[in-house]
């Protein structure tokens, strides 16, 4: 039913680490994860870059919109300063050397495809392109478990993905659960919903696993909330506390 690692290290290396780059990847590594949540989004030239702000200034250097500039520029941006002094230089990954990165050391991958406003489509599409020819091989043995997830709150991404790479498994990011969600989730055909834990309740969590649904909570940082939630039926979650939710949580 749930494949998949239970405990996911937020963002790479939760808040122990600059999120989204290799040197939070590595803190979670050695914290033991191995599986991990990251966003994606298209540069201007097309290319992914491992991200979670469409805009500048936050943890990326500078100002305006990452649709607006190339990925070699973003990636000679810091993305580390902004977190403590020893992360500056962190670069912005370039999405396929971090996969890369995370397939050569066995680190599972969830993948949020987390478009710049208006790029849903291409987004959807380029990431999963890439995603499923990282993973040709895995896909060609009926090793799908071991391929990335790709999950999205763009619908429109996930349908751009489900066309491009028909056998890389998709989840249904949603902040709640809405009434339709059951219609809307087979809609997509994906195999998992992804919502936020603080507006999940116990029976909407077993209606969706009554429905046949993986179920995967964002971002669980107490090992009480973690618990009540595998209580729950929940198959797996992310955290921020990597120190206090490790990978063998249970
Ligand atoms: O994929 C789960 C979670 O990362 C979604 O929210 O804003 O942290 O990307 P956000
Ligand atoms: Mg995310």
């Amino acid at each position: 039913m749930w494949p998949y690692p239970k405990i996911l290290a937020h963002r790479g290396g939760g808040t122990l680490a600059p999120e989204n780059t290799l040197a939070g990847l590595r803190r979670g590594m050695e914290a033991g994860f191995r599986a991990i949540e990251f966003d994606v989004m298209l540069a201007r030239d097309g290319v992914p870059v491992v991200l979670h702000d469409p805009e500048l200034g936050r943890t990326v250097a500078g100002s305006g919109s990452v649709a607006e500039i190339d990925a070699p520029a973003l990636a000679a941006r810091d993305a580390g300063a902004w977190f403590a002094p020893e992360f500056a230089g962190e670069p912005v990954p370039l999405f396929a050397e971090f996969a890369q990165y995370c397939k050569a050391h066995g680190v599972w991958m969830n993948i949020e495809i987390k478009p710049v406003p208006g790029h849903d489509a291409r987004t959807g599409t380029v990431v999963a392109r890439l995603a499923a020819a990282l993973f040709a091989d895995d896909l060609a043995a009926g090793r799908v478990e071991r391929a990335p997830l790709l999950s999205s709150f763009s619908e429109a991404a996930l349908e751009a993905a489900r066309h491009a790479a028909p056998a890389l498994p998709r989840a249904w990011l949603t902040a709640s659960l809405p009434r339709d969600w059951a219609r809307r989730a087979r809609a997509l055909d994906v195999v998992a919903i992804h919502t936020d834990h603080k507006r999940l309740t116990a029976a909407q969590a077993a209606a969706v696993k009554a429905a046949g649904f993986g179920l995967f909570c964002y971002t669980v940082n107490t090992p009480a909330r973690a618990r009540e939630l595998f209580g729950w039926g929940v198959d797996g979650l992310c955290t921020d506390r990597i120190d206090l939710i490790g990978p063998a949580f249970n």
